[in-house]
């Protein structure tokens, strides 16, 4: 029997419950195919996401899928880029069931619905991106990848929504996780932002919890990633007493459309596949800086990219650089980029004849809640997909359009695993344990968020040092005294801010021990690879509400 008392948010007693065999929280590319996948076997399935169905973070993927899938191109190849881009930290056997299992799940994935770009002779087109030696980046609608991936995935949910067997809810913030007498998932609580039977705080019993809510990019001020990407499944899993491992490691895109220097929230992202079709870098006096840097200059892995304009803006002062993309023509913009050229010119910039100013903003979060080449985490009946997991394809940096193709081959990967589990009758309904304690985590008043991300955006962002990193430790500890003449109301927006600020606490304490740089983690002041004391992981956990990095 586990005595220890549980950490949950502090929320109203649930004012409803539902039973279901398995909970996915996130409608993306991973939760979708997942919720598809263990349905089509028979099993209820209860889809809970923060927005609308279509709104998660797979929707604004623009550059594409990576797989093996042209001529003289292999799983093998595929795997090298990945190991290069991980800079050491990657799991190869996790990187070789990835680029084996690719190819195969994205013709799954176009027999469920999506329509990818093709040639004349019905081939699927293939784009080159940072860090591929080759093209094999598939996309759809030019640079609107996502957004038909994710409208044929919801559109197949939709297509079974008469089944009782799915249940789907929407605008609803999960909260914590149940756990039975052993530790064992046996659902979760949410909060429900709607009116009629499903209203407010509930509770899900289920026997098997897989979290699919997607990035964390919401930790920092400018990032590509939607509103609703604040960390709410790592943030669950610290407390429900999972292992999250290589926080530390948050990939900042290169080229993302610079609105200003207080641009604050979502970015628009101009994809990768932008350079990959052959626009350059340059800086204010129209100099390639990133030629010499690298033997693949614009298209080198994007932490090097990052660091490449991060280190011409300091050098120049400037607050940004270009991207020049004017010798594609009319026909390849509207053709190839819909997206990129109709969200440059609602802010004023044509890219037919004028440069787009460019500067890196945090994109996505490489590691995540550990698991193994199943999804499992280290709490047992709870699965973690897509960002919000840390699988080890990415290691220390994610090699480009290696998400999508992630959250989609470990999504089968933990509905076969869940399918087969129920199967042998080890998928047992559990019954929370109300008999252990429960220490209330207090909650943060909404308006932190906007000063965790401040905090984070200056003391780890794209450049870090032990004293920029100590000042946001500072920063961080400061907002977590709660104000005992104060007591805040729970609510979407103090619970989304607890969230963020714990995940924030979590990445610097990682940040800050990892004394040397690596793919996406750059320290000012150990600016070497160490392979020989920091080829190996952090894993963190939250151990008597203290978070614990080792
Ligand atoms: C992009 O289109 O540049 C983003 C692709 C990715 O993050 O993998």
């Amino acid at each position: 029997m586990t005595s220890a008392s549980v950490r949950r948010l502090a929320a109203p007693a649930p004012g409803w419950t539902t039973t279901t065999d398995v909970v996915v929280v996130g409608s993306g590319v991973a939760g979708l195919t997942t919720a598809l996948r263990v349905r089509a076997a028979g099993l209820r399935v209860l889809v809970v996401t923060k927005a609308m169905l279509d709104e998660g973070s797979t929707r604004w993927a623009q550059g594409g899928i990576a797989a093996a899938l042209g001529e003289g191109d292999t799983p093998e190849q595929h795997l090298e880029d990945t190991l290069v881009a991980g800079a050491g930290l990657c799991d190869e056997d996790a990187v070789r069931m990835l680029v084996t299992e690719g190819p195969g799940a994205v013709r799954r994935l176009i027999e469920t619905g999506a329509a990818f770009d093709r040639d004349a002779e019905g081939e699927i087109l293939l784009t080159r991106e940072g860090g591929h030696h080759r093209r094999r980046i598939a996309h759809a609608g030019g640079d609107a990848t996502g957004a038909e991936i994710s409208r044929a995935l919801v559109s197949a949910v939709r297509d079974v929504r008469d089944d009782e067997g799915v249940e789907l809810i929407e605008h609803a913030l999960v909260l914590d996780l149940l756990t039975d007498a052993e530790g064992r998932t046996a659902g979760l609580t949410l909060h429900v932002m709607g009116e009629g039977q499903r209203d407010g705080v509930g509770a899900v019993h289920a026997r098997a919890v897989v979290l699919a809510t997607g990035g964390l990019g919401q930790v920092f001020s400018a990032t590509t990633n939607p509103a609703v990407s604040t960390g709410d499944g790592v943030a669950l899993a610290l407390r429900a007493g999972a292992e999250v491992a290589d926080l530390e490691f948050v990939q900042f895109h290169p080229t993302v459309l610079w609105l200003g220097p207080d641009a604050e929230g979502q970015q628009p992202l101009i994809s990768e596949a932008v350079r990959g079709e052959g626009a350059h870098l340059v800086d204010a006096e129209g100099v390639r800086f990133m030629v010499g840097q690298h033997e693949l200059a614009e298209l080198a892995p994007r932490d090097i990219v990052a660091k490449g304009i991060t280190r011409r803006m300091h050098e120049t002062g400037a607050e940004h650089m270009y991207l020049d993309g004017r010798h594609f023509g009319a026909e390849m913009w509207e053709e190839r980029f819909p997206t990129i050229l109709a969200s440059c010119r609602s802010h004023g910039i044509d890219p037919l004849t004028e440069l787009i100013p460019v500067a890196p903003a945090a994109h996505y979060a490489s590691g995540g809640v550990r698991t193994d080449l199943r999804g499992h985490t280290s709490v047992s009946g709870l699965y973690a997909c897509g960002e919000v997991a840390c699988t080890g394809v990415h290691g220390a940096n994610r090699l480009a359009s290696n998400s999508l193709l992630e959250g989609l081959v470990f999504a089968e990967r933990i509905a076969d695993d869940i399918i087969e589990r129920d199967r042998l009758g080890k998928l047992a309904p559990r019954h929370e344990d109300t008999t252990r304690p429960i220490e209330v985590v207090p909650l943060l008043a909404a308006e932190s968020r906007a000063e965790i991300q401040r905090v984070m955006t200056s003391g780890v962002g794209v450049l870090r040092s032990a004293d920029s990193m100590a000042a946001a430790v500072e920063g961080l500890a400061a907002l977590s005294e709660p104000d005992p003449e104060k007591h805040e109301y729970p609510q979407v927006e103090t619970w989304e801010s607890t969230n963020l600020h714990l995940v924030a606490s979590a990445l610097t304490a990682a940040a800050l021990l990892r004394e040397e740089t690596r793919g996406c983690h750059w320290r000012e002041d150990a600016p070497d690879r160490d392979d020989e004391n920091w080829r190996r992981h952090l894993t963190t956990t939250l151990v008597e509400g203290r978070l614990q990095v080792e």
